[in-house]
């Protein structure tokens, strides 16, 4: 770990924003936090820059960044003919958790796009974020700062262990305090459809802009193709095979210790995710050897903020085989649950 802080030169100052902004202006690829997540941020209007992004993270190019602005100045250099329910978004959620499908204009890079006539954007709300886009003077297109894949970072730390030596710096702004990526959500179609779930609830967007849509991909059960082209692809994914069991709490455990049992009986190093309610009886099993809560049930919040990090957590500690307890698909618990689902590659038992 020592040399991962040592080769990877974290920015962190005022001038270093100033650093950061020229490298991104450069052409280069700079990590910064925003209010969700980490990103990977790149000058949105050039395609040199921003394959870039997709070298460091391994990212297939048929996945359309996100478009991050400083300012509403900036808004109409990569999006046009904004619809009415896009403004009153805008204005209740920006700068804040949520990206905007728009139409695109011209001079957005391709590759952000992965050539979709529409563009992703969103203001985050982060002072650092928002400073170095205003400094760089550009829009920048930023996934999530992870490799490929693996869980979303939300610390400074989790963007050198996946991205040391692959990018020009790391601005870190310490833990992110949303924890979960923004909500996605399409206004070129009318009603608007949420296209991933994330910082801003569906109860919260309908209270500004009436009946949105869920797209069917992320309903559970669902077969379809998504439509927002990142859903597809396994994501967030820790290296242990990890199971989601729903139920009565009562058959959900006995279920649970089953499965670690049978797991431990073939030479697995065995790890549960729970909330504080059920950490102290998991510590007292034996078939547990890794035990890892996300917090307290009836605060959504702090388990998004603590998703992630958790995810990771059972890698470090080399666990290979995880259950995991469930949260009601409801507020935040939607983004919550949707992120586990995608965490477990779709192993989903029901007792
Ligand atoms: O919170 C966030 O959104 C973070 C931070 C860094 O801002 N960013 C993030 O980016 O999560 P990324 O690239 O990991 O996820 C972008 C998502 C993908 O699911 C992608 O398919 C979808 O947004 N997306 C982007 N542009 C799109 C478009 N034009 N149409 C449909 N979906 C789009
Ligand atoms: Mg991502």
């Amino acid at each position: 770990d020592n040399d991962v802080e040592n080769d990877v030169e974290k920015i962190q100052s005022c001038s270093q924003i100033v650093d950061a902004a020229c490298l991104l202006r450069d052409g280069e690829v700079v990590a910064f936090p925003t209010e969700t997540v980490y990103g990977l941020g790149a000058n949105a209007l050039s395609n040199e820059s921003v394959e870039k992004i997709f070298l460091a993270k391994g990212r297939p190019s048929d996945n359309p960044l996100i478009v991050h602005i400083g300012d509403k100045g900036q808004l109409s250099t990569v999006a046009r003919d904004v619809p009415e329910k896009g403004d009153r978004l805008m204005e209740a959620f920006w700068p804040g958790p949520l990206t905007i499908i728009l139409p695109k204009t011209d001079r957005v890079a391709s590759l952000v796009t992965a050539g979709l006539d529409s563009v992703g954007v969103r203001m985050p709300d982060h002072p650092l974020a928002l400073a170095l886009i205003r400094e760089a003077g550009v829009p920048i297109a930023a996934p999530s700062a992870n490799r490929s894949g693996r869980p979303s970072p939300t610390t400074a730390d989790h963007v050198m262990t996946d991205l040391n030596g692959r990018v020009a710096g790391v601005l870190d702004g310490g833990p992110t305090g949303i924890g979960v990526e923004s909500t996605v959500i399409d206004v070129t179609v009318d009603p608007p459809v949420i296209l991933r779930p994330g910082g801003v609830t569906k109860e919260q967007l309908e209270e500004v802009i009436g009946p949105v849509e869920l797209d069917p991909s992320f309903q559970v059960g669902a077969v379809e193709t998504p439509r927002a082209p990142g859903m597809k692809y396994t994501h967030y994914a820790p290296e242990g095979e990890m199971w989601l069991i729903e139920g009565t709490p009562g058959h959900v455990r006995v279920r649970q210790a089953d499965m670690l049992r049978a797991a431990k009986e073939n030479g697995l190093r065995t790890g549960v995710l729970v909330t504080d309610a059920s950490a102290a009886y998991w510590e007292q099993n034996a078939d547990a050897d890794v035990v890892l809560s996300v917090g307290s049930a009836d605060h959504l919040d702090q388990v998004a903020q603590q998703l992630y990090a958790v995810l990771r957590k059972f890698d470090e500690e080399k666990v290979q085989y995880i259950v995991s307890e469930t949260f009601p698909r409801v507020g935040l618990g939607m983004a919550v649950m949707n992120r586990l689902e995608k965490a477990a590659g779709g192993r989903i038992l029901s007792v």
